[in-house]
């Protein structure tokens, strides 16, 4: 793999620092190269690429934002012997402590951005007449499928926010349960709740935000220049669905949460909407990891349906 990474990268020194980094998906490991230190990510599973392929695509928008600091993408290259790696730069990183409240505000300014543009853009067309030169995103979906995990999320474009979770999150999540374990019980509890989602969503208005996707404790920390989010699995979604998974697996303090809501507070319904949006994570975990997922996922479809 060395020889093909110096070749790929194009670079006479390749030399492993030491640094290492192992996720709960694929192996990471520093190297110092001619145009500096690279983290590359390992992974030899056959979707390997196309999950990094989404990952590096993520970044990229996410980067474009200028409003939460992330690792810039470098690379995705396809292994001769099977499997991918993706490179990026790398950046020295220790968890996440004091800069939890000043994440939370980045967090909150990445998802507001893509409604400040909207803005930004009907302004300019009431004064000057004409149309902006920044892409404004009135959809939900995103350009590439991103994998949580290693399963890749359907990511088609769609107007509806209601549809588009119901069917492509929740609906592809228990498709895959239904194809790999045939479980009665959460077929018949989703035929219920389907019917009942769109109460859930009476009192808001979602407006298109940029996600990171996967923002659980594991995938954040602080460097010099302050916090970082990594492992992206990006597309435009309600900004609530970020606060799904970050409050099952802990890692978030109260600083953390008063910062983002001083930016984006609460909205009527919030508590059942987050019971949602775990939802989509549990049955992510059932079909990664296996039945141990399969209690709370039924638990809290039937939490919902009550
Ligand atoms: N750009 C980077 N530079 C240095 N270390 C990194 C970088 N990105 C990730 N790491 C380290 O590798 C670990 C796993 O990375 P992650 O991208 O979350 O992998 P996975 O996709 O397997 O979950 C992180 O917790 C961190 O310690
Ligand atoms: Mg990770």
């Amino acid at each position: 793999m060395e020889a093909q990474l110096k070749r790929e990268l194009e670079t006479s020194m390749l030399k492993a620092t030491g640094h290492s980094g192992a996720g709960c998906i694929s192996e990471g490991q520093s190297y110092d190269t001619d145009n500096g230190r690279v983290f590359v990510k390992i992974n030899h599973k056959s979707e390997a690429k196309r999950m990094f392929v989404g990952e590096m695509a993520s970044l990229e928008a996410i980067l474009q934002t200028n409003t939460v600091k992330v690792p810039k993408p470098v690379k995705v290259i396809d292994l001769d012997r099977g499997g991918a790696v993706f490179v990026m730069e790398h950046v020295d990183m220790r968890s996440l402590s004091k800069l939890s409240a000043q994440l939370g505000e980045h967090l909150a300014d990445l998802h507001l951005h893509n409604q400040k543009q909207r803005e930004k853009q009907s302004k300019e067309e009431q004064t000057v007449g004409k149309g902006s030169e920044v892409p404004v995103i009135d959809k939900f979906g995103f350009h590439v499928p991103t994998c949580c995990g290693y399963l890749p999320q359907n990511n088609d474009w769609q107007d509806d926010w209601v549809a588009f979770y119901a069917q492509q999150k929740l609906g592809q999540q228990l498709g895959m349960v239904e194809n790999s374990y045939g479980d009665r019980e959460a077929r018949e509890l989703w035929s219920h709740l389907q019917l009942k989602i769109p109460q859930l969503f009476a009192d808001v208005t979602v407006v298109p935000a940029l996600l990171h996707g996967d923002l659980w404790g594991g995938n954040v920390a602080e460097c010099s220049d302050g916090p970082i989010i990594f492992d992206p699995a990006t597309f435009y979604g309600h900004s609530e669905f970020e606060m799904g998974i970050a409050g099952m697996f802990g890692g978030f303090n109260k600083s953390f949460y008063t910062g983002y809501h001083g930016k984006i507070p609460k909205t009527p319904g919030f508590e059942k909407r987050q019971q949602l949006y775990e939802l989509f994570h549990y049955l992510n975990h059932w079909n990664h990891f296996g039945g141990g997922y399969r209690g709370s996922s039924l638990r809290i479809m039937k939490d919902l349906v009550k």
